[in-house]
């Protein structure tokens, strides 16, 4: 058995790599099946994924997107280091390629992000820039141009924009310190959604974050629900909020306590007139047995526990994942599973083979009230 599924694997790599050199690709074990974007769109969603630098080379990962998406957001190349890697100078050719290729084949690009306003991930000529005299004018100075370079770069081509990404601390639910702050104070997420605004009039613009429904992600949905709020009350620019979903399937888990945490959370939210977006799904095996067959049922059957909760949400509007096989998750740099082994966190596995998982999210787009 365990033969026989390896050697059609081959089988079929060899027959699509052969067929990729000739500019025709048809990946295996979806045949048929309704992409998980037109499940998505059935009820007034849409489904895409993030995709790499190394995955625009990659004629299997691409056909799996092409065939699946109906979105897609760049895994990193939008964010500052690459796009803004010195003072004045911007490199747009790695983010241009993504977009053009979505474009070629109608698939809408998000941008992720304009400033992750976090102290690890900010660019290391960035931490150490100076201001000058004023830091508050200077640091504004510097993400004017930031923000209104890259979004008249793109213009309406790019239809919504992680404005700030990560910038509540998980532990304190306190605004992270960073360069930005110390020059301008807590207010600069405000001027950044200003700005982007301006900049992007057309652009859906979005606060991301990872908060999600554990219990010991409590004081860090407190911390975004504070933000959330102070931006209503000064009336800031922001359109929804991105739930980035990574979540970590866990044996254990206390559904009712998790459920009740993170409906009272997307209430709020809601109540708020935001709109949602699920930005980087994806599940964490960590917690889960070796056997894959076992992991993949576990991970299919949290995530859709959590998917057919959060999509109730009619404020729900994109769902993608973080990546689309397993090969490629970040998560495989990410805290190694105790055994060594590969993990398991996305809807195809490393041969390009559609998992549980991907029934999962397609089974919960069906369960989904429409919008
Ligand atoms: O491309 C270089 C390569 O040339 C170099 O040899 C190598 C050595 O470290 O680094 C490579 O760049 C790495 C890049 O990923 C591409 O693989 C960076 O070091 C590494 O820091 C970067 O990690 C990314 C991380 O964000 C930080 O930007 C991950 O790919 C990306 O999946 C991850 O995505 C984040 C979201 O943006 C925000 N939410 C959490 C999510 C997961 O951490």
């Amino acid at each position: 058995m365990t033969s026989t599924l390896m050697w059609s694997r081959r089988g079929w790599l060899g027959l699509a790599l052969g067929a990729a050199a000739s500019g025709c690709v048809t990946a295996p074990g979806a045949s048929g099946a309704a992409s998980l974007d037109s499940l998505a769109k059935a009820k007034g969603m849409r489904f895409g994924a993030a995709v790499g630098r190394i995955d625009l080379d990659n004629a299997h990962y691409l056909e799996i997107v092409r065939r699946e998406c109906g979105v897609v957001v760049a895994e990193n190349d939008h964010k500052w280091p690459i796009i803004h890697p010195a003072p004045g100078v911007y490199n747009f050719a790695p983010g241009d390629r993504l977009v053009d290729w979505a474009e070629r084949h109608n698939i809408r690009p998000r941008g992720h992000n304009l400033l992750w306003n976090h102290p690890r991930w900010i660019a290391p000529w960035v931490a150490n820039y100076d201001f000058g005299a004023d830091p508050r004018a200077g640091a504004e100075a510097l993400l004017r141009e930031h923000i209104t370079t890259i979004c008249t770069h793109y213009g309406a081509r790019i239809h919504s924009w992680d404005v700030i990404n990560e910038s509540i601390d998980e532990h304190t639910g306190e605004m992270r310190d960073t360069v930005f702050t110390r020059a301008m104070g807590p207010q600069v997420l405000d001027f950044c959604f200003h700005t982007a605004r301006d900049a992007a009039p057309q652009a859906m613009l979005v606060y991301n974050d990872y908060m999600n429904w554990t219990a010991d992600s409590a004081n860090h949905r407190d911390g975004v629900l504070k933000l959330l709020h102070g931006f209503k009350d000064r009336g800031v620019p922001v359109d929804a909020l991105g739930l980035q979903s990574h979540i970590t399937a866990d044996p254990n888990t206390d559904y009712a306590a998790e459920e009740a945490a993170w409906r009272a959370f997307l209430d709020e939210v809601a109540g708020m007139g935001y709109q949602l977006l699920v930005t980087e799904f994806d599940v964490n095996d960590n917690n889960l047995p070796s056997d894959p067959a076992t992991r993949d049922r576990a991970v299919a059957d949290y995530a859709k526990r959590y998917l057919d909760l959060t999509l109730s949400y009619t404020q729900v509007k994109e769902v993608l994942t973080w990546g689309i096989e397993d090969g490629r998750s970040w998560l495989n740099n990410f805290r190694p599973r105790p055994d060594g082994l590969a993990k398991r966190p996305l809807p195809y596995d490393a041969a390009y083979q559609p998992k549980p998982l991907r029934e999962a999210i397609a089974d919960a787009f069906r369960a989904a009230p429409a919008r």
